[in-house]
């Protein structure tokens, strides 16, 4: 690798200008060596408007205009779930790395297209699972895995809010991937899956909105020796949504909004300590700047968000659909 290629400014595009593109895009601004260089919005005034705010070279009124753009290294897919196959295969057909939101695509099927695609042409893709970069969450996964308070035994992770339903707005909207499942359900799977990997037993239920999208699912994870983690989703109150690891020696609780920039209180046997982290962002560079040093190394995957983890988290939340009955 030439120190020159390590120094390769980063072209970013974004496809699907709505509420977390204007989060990557606050972020990508504080990371070194890489440009949001062009946009892409089904309207050209939106896309303007997001140019403009963020500086950005490129307002493009269709994503395909963008991903023909031969000045774009790497895009992020902020599309609904139920566009992300196809708007990621757009750009991996044109050879552009893509980082794509979660849930990476709405089944299995679509995404094992998705990494055959991106394994044929050579090209970098990750899943945007960006809690896996978090400096809180890699503390507990290193005390986990130096078994500093034992074997984990037990794990309690959820994820809820209220929100009033509204067909018309993507996360209830079943045609685009709407429910709490697939939207926030798949935190405290990933939560689990991330420390105690695929369990032994799945059971789980679910409510309903009339329009056939899940407003909640709880889930039971049993692993080998008794352990369980208990897992919930709810788009119908607010819940704590903390990832609580209780080991044989204490005790991890990952505090509120567990999945972005958090705080940890361990509990050990004589002892309660709270440890806060340095965030000075709201969360979305660590997953970029992983991102951007893969690319510049010529990688086409990465070891923390692997094809392998993306398709058995994936895997998980179908058989999850499979037990409540939920299908797209
Ligand atoms: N990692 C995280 O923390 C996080 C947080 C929130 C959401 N997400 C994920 O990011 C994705 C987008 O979520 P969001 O909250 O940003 O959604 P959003 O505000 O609704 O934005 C989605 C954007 O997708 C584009 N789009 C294309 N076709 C669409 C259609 N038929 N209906 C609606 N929008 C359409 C629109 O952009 P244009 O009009 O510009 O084309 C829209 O603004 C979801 O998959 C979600 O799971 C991740």
């Amino acid at each position: 690798m030439t120190n020159k290629s390590k120094q390769k400014t980063i072209n970013w595009g974004i496809i699907g200008l709505g509420k977390i593109a204007n989060k990557f895009a606050t972020d990508l601004q504080t990371v070194e060596g890489a440009k949001l260089y062009a946009v892409a919005s089904r309207t050209q005034e939106k896309a303007n408007a997001f140019a403009e705010k963020f500086n950005v070279t490129k307002a493009y009124n269709s994503y395909d205009l963008l991903a023909n753009d031969p000045n774009i290294d790497a895009v992020y897919i902020a599309t609904p779930h139920a566009l992300h196959k196809e708007n990621t295969l757009l750009c991996l057909e044109k050879g552009i790395a893509v980082l794509c939101e979660k849930p990476f695509a709405m089944n299995a099927n679509e995404v094992g297209e998705m990494i055959a695609r991106a394994k044929e042409k050579n090209v970098l893709l990750m899943e945007a699972l960006w809690t896996y970069f978090l400096p809180h969450y890699q503390y507990v996964l290193k005390a986990i895995e130096n078994k500093t308070y034992g074997n984990i035994i037990k794990l309690e992770a959820d994820f809820g809010f209220h929100r009033d339903f509204d067909d018309n707005t993507r996360l209830f909207n079943k045609s685009l991937g709407g429910g709490s499942l697939l939207d926030i359900g798949i935190y405290p799977i990933f939560a689990a899956l991330s420390t105690l990997g695929i369990p032994e037993n799945i059971a789980a239920t679910a409510t309903y909105f009339d329009n056939g999208a899940d407003s909640s699912c709880s889930m039971t994870f049993e692993y080998n020796d008794g352990v369980t983690a208990y897992l919930k989703s709810s788009l119908l109150e607010n819940l704590p949504t903390e990832a609580i690891f209780q080991f044989e020696k204490g005790k991890i609780k990952i505090n509120t909004m567990f999945h972005q920039p958090s705080t940890v209180t361990i509990y050990s046997e004589d002892d309660v300590e709270t440890i806060t982290f340095d965030y000075e962002t709201i969360g979305y560079n660590y997953e970029t700047i992983h991102f951007n040093e893969l690319l510049r190394q010529g990688k086409t995957e990465s070891p923390i968000m692997s094809f392998k983890f993306s398709k058995t988290l994936i895997k998980t939340l179908d058989k999850v659909r499979e037990l409540i009955n939920l299908r797209y």
